[in-house]
């Protein structure tokens, strides 16, 4: 199996500096503000998207200050949309430990996250590049529309189109740009650029899936509760092969109270058992393995180096991983 620590490799002194960067934006003279970036810096994550722009810029080129400074904002701004997140899923738990809300209150969350967003355009600034801030912007308003119409009720259907809609906007938005950024940020062209940007979004669709069906697996050492996706309103791709392929008016109904968030937890134990035994996560590993193939087929396209072997691996490893 795929490590971590294998698909760093190729980028080890670069994650260096990308940390070095990353850490001393996460400091502050008030007291509060410090305390809650010491608590962000303690639980930075696997940073797999950092991990990408890196690797994108070195297939490239070389990493340079403009590519460190990119990874750094597109990192603050996905940090604040997770603590953002956690105060809309009312989510207890992230990386193993409280979440910003949880371990604060819901107004320390709110205003932290916005802090993040501007030390994150700051960074952006830094660049001096209007197209890094216009691909910044343009990331962050997917990630709030996804959200957004995650939240719509009115909106929502039990499809395939409809998941992949809020997938790609709250994920896979983010995992293009931090590629494309990459890119950018060597000097790639236009035409490069677009294919890192569809190398980043397919493997952003992985990412999302395979984080939807670890909510099915209690065992999992992601460091959040699992099955808190159908009680947090969200029916996600397992369950809608499912739902296709009883066809049943009942278990339609339980859907919709799910997204209503009126289900009770026997109906979603009802639609959990039905999602295994119609072999939902088989299916979603499926689709997976789809979106993959579509990326590593665009890397093999890439200039040959050692890291275009860690981009591929960088794949293998979201699709894999059990973290
Ligand atoms: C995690 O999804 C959440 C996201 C991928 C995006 C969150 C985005 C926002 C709250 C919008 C805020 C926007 C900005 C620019 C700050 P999930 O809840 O399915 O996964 P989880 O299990 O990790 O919580
Ligand atoms: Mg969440």
């Amino acid at each position: 199996m795929m490590s971590i620590s294998q698909v760093r490799n190729g980028v080890i002194d670069e994650l260096n500096r990308f940390n070095e960067l990353f850490e001393s934006v996460l400091s502050h003279d008030d007291f509060l503000l410090n305390e809650v970036l010491k608590l962000i810096a303690s639980r930075k994550g696997k940073q797999m998207r950092p991990l990408l722009t890196l690797l994108c810029a070195k297939v490239f080129g070389d990493v340079n200050q403009h590519t460190l400074l990119s990874a750094v904002s597109l990192e603050l701004i996905h940090t604040a949309s997770l603590i953002h997140d956690d105060v809309v899923d009312e989510s207890d738990e992230r990386r193993g430990l409280l979440s910003v809300h949880k371990a604060y209150s819901n107004k320390v969350a709110v205003l932290s996250g916005d802090y993040l967003l501007g030390i994150a355009l700051k960074n952006v600034a830094l660049t001096g590049s209007i197209e890094l801030m216009d691909l910044v912007s343009l990331t962050s308003q997917h990630l709030a529309q996804g959200e957004l119409l995650q939240l719509d009720i009115n909106s929502k259907n039990l499809s395939y189109e409809y998941y992949m809609e809020v997938i790609k906007n709250k994920t896979a938005e983010l995992f293009s740009a931090c590629a494309k950024a990459g890119g950018m940020s060597v000097g790639c062209d236009t035409a490069t650029q677009e294919q890192l940007s569809r190398v980043g979004e397919y493997i952003g669709i992985c990412f999302q899936i395979k984080d939807d069906i670890f909510d099915y697996n209690p065992n999992s050492k992601i460091g959040k509760p699992t099955g808190n996706d159908m009680k947090e309103g969200k029916v996600t791709l397992p369950a809608l092969y499912a739902l296709k392929q009883v066809e049943s008016k009942d278990y339609n109904d339980i859907a919709r109270l799910i997204q209503q968030g009126e289900a009770t937890k026997l109906d979603i134990e009802k639609m959990r058992v039905l999602t295994l035994e119609q072999g939902g996560i088989e299916y979603a590993y499926s689709v997976i393995k789809d979106f993959a193939d579509k990326a590593h087929q665009l890397i093999d396209a890439f200039p040959q180096s050692k890291v275009k072997a860690s981009l591929h691996d960088y794949v293998e490893f979201v699709c894999e991983r059990t973290v």
